[in-house]
């Protein structure tokens, strides 16, 4: 269903791998809703993924950008504005990635030049993203820029690992250039703090299976979809929130504000009887 709600907004998306990704979900919507967009990724991403395919759907280019180098992104920026005649009037950024996760090292035994990839490419690109986009007036008044986060950003998740202190600097960013963008342009910057979601980086996180089923059990309404963030997004690229901004949103159910619920409960009670029945 379509509400006309991006009509005539003109976009950049980063981050879009596969069908699965939270930039796919949110870019096929976003043109569902009259918004014409650029998407960019990695050019590895571009061989690995199928990024071309949603192009296709979308009508539009993928244009190749590592997010964590600036003259990448003053390329994507200026061929963007050109395909789309103009300002963008929204960006997502829904990047991350972990070389510490991805080769199996534990926060207790981080390789610390794999910890400073983590932090450049999931939350310092964030700054460059915006900071770019400035500098190259790349983003009409009233204009809204979104990033992914999570909930490992404010408790402690096992198995999260640096990600979380990744995190954590990408929540702060959006403030700290939200007051600036905002001040100067009314833009508005900000996080939304996603349930876990079956992608390529979510099912990258150790025991990400159970931790699904964890946060599906603690949350009243059920983990959020990636259908379903994208469809917040829209909300946030929308004229519907233009005085929301420099805030990290929750988008999970209500987990966030959860301390045991009862389908939780039941599962651990479970697993005290297993234990009880093995002792005896
Ligand atoms: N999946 C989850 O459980 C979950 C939960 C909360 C937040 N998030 C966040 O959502 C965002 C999107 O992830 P997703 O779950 O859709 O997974 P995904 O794997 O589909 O997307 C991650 C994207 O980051 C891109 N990327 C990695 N390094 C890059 C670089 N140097 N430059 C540009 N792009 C780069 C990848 O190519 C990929 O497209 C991430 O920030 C992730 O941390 C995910």
């Amino acid at each position: 269903m379509s509400f006309s709600l991006l009509k005539g907004k003109k976009g950049l998306v980063f981050g879009a791998l596969n069908e699965k990704s939270i930039a796919w979900k949110t870019a096929e919507r976003a043109c569902g809703e009259g918004a014409t967009l650029v998407l960019s990724n990695t050019p590895v991403s571009l061989r690995m993924g199928t990024v071309q395919e949603l192009a296709k759907k979308c009508d539009t280019i993928v244009i190749p950008a590592d997010a964590a180098k600036v003259d990448d992104l003053e390329m994507v920026i200026e061929q963007g504005m050109e395909k789309l005649g103009g300002k963008f009037d929204f960006v997502l950024h829904s990047i991350g990635m972990s070389p510490n996760v991805r080769k199996g090292r534990t926060y207790d035994d981080l390789d610390y030049h794999f910890l400073l990839q983590t932090i450049d490419v999931s939350a310092i690109s964030f700054h460059k993203v915006l900071q770019t986009c400035r500098k190259m007036d790349a983003i009409n008044e009233w204009g809204s820029v979104v990033a992914l986060s999570y909930i490992a950003a404010q408790r402690t998740l096992y198995g999260y690992n640096d990600m979380a202190d990744a995190k954590a600097m990408l929540e702060s960013i959006a403030r700290s250039f939200g007051y600036i963008y905002g001040r100067e342009k009314k833009i508005r910057i900000n996080t939304i703090s996603q349930s876990p979601t079956m992608t390529t980086a979510g099912s990258g996180i150790m025991g990400f299976d159970n931790l699904m089923d964890f946060a599906d059990r603690m949350s009243p309404l059920g983990n959020a979809t990636a259908d379903e963030c994208a469809d917040y997004i829209i909300t946030l690229f929308s004229d519907l929130t233009r005085k929301v901004t420099m805030q990290n949103l929750y988008h999970d159910g209500g987990y966030s504000s959860m301390g045991m619920s009862l389908r939780a409960m039941q599962i651990y009670n479970e697993g005290l009887e297993y234990r009880d029945v093995k002792r005896n």
